[in-house]
């Protein structure tokens, strides 16, 4: 089942416009397609909680029109970022297939805009009911066989994907242990570049109950690979980085819908790797916000 959902084509594209209307021709997307794609920039979001009614509000926040907003932030940047990758709770509550079809639709631009979206599930979202709604899509096989796992190249790092929804509105997650060997191995057969491992839930830092129940294991496996160098997680609807003691650095993407804390930003990250580290600038939603538009400059741990 599909966790990637590709490009579309232009031929596509252009079929469904002719289809539609001569006039969309001269439709933004296709500039977009056009435009020069910058290989080591990714678009970094999380925790979109669409509903199935794009006019649903949850916490004064419409997810729907948060994630259009984002997704036309990223389309209007002057290159093109290589990917968009989400960090989970996809759906708004509990999974719903409305929420999927709401959700994969608000993501065609992205699409159309010649980006692969890329996405890892949270405690919010249900696998099956997932996996129904994206059917259509191209199916690719996954080496674990119960879990959403990747392993995505680019030329600057390999990022590794992970899957810890355990149970549906269960606020913890779970990798379990076929996950974190599965994870291992990968990581040993992939040295050859830094490593970036992006999971829904945050590890447990002794913070809280409801990150991932299973992140002693998590932080064992990537402290001892020295080239994992970056963690990056929702799930705390909190942005965030810092550096454990390993020197790994923990980011913690801010939400695309609601943040818990009312003084925390939601919006997305642009992700830059360069040969040494990463930069991170935050795009908030609110251009006011303190946050917005800062820029951090990470280096990679030795
Ligand atoms: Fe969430």
């Amino acid at each position: 089942m599909p966790i990637h959902l590709p490009p579309i084509s232009r031929r596509q594209f252009l079929a469904r416009s002719l289809t539609a209307s001569a006039g969309l021709l001269l439709s933004p997307n296709l500039f977009a397609a056009s435009r020069k794609v910058d290989e080591n920039t990714w678009a970094l979001f999380s925790d979109t909680h669409v509903a199935a009614d794009p006019a649903h509000i949850a916490r004064t926040v419409n997810m729907t029109a948060n994630l259009k907003a984002v997704a036309k932030e990223v389309i209007d940047l002057p290159k093109r970022p290589a990917a968009v990758l989400i960090s989970g709770d996809l759906a708004f509550n509990h999974g719903e297939k409305g929420d999927y079809e709401n959700f994969t639709s608000l993501l065609a631009p992205l699409r159309k805009a010649q980006m692969p979206v890329h996405l890892a599930l949270g405690n919010h979202d249900h696998r099956a009911t997932f996996w129904d709604a994206v059917k259509h899509e191209k199916t690719i096989t996954r080496p674990v066989v119960d879990r959403e796992v990747a392993i995505l190249r680019s030329p600057r790092a390999n990022w590794f994907v992970l899957d810890s929804l355990d149970k549906t509105l269960s606020t913890p997650g779970l990798l379990g242990e076929t996950q974190l060997a599965w994870l291992g191995k990968s990581l040993d057969g992939n040295a050859d570049k830094p490593a970036i491992v992006v999971v829904h839930h945050n590890p447990d830092r002794g913070q809280n109950k409801g990150s991932l129940l299973d992140s002693k294991a998590l932080l064992e496996i990537v402290r001892a690979r020295k080239q994992v160098k970056a963690l990056i997680f929702g799930h705390t609807h909190h942005w965030g980085i810092q550096q454990d003691e390993s020197g790994i650095h923990m980011i913690n993407l801010p939400p695309t819908a609601y943040p818990f804390d009312s003084t925390s930003p939601n919006g997305w990250v642009l992700a830059k790797l360069e040969k040494d580290g990463l930069g991170l600038e935050l795009r908030a939603l609110d251009k006011a916000h303190k946050e917005h538009g800062r820029v951090v400059d990470l280096k990679w741990r030795a």
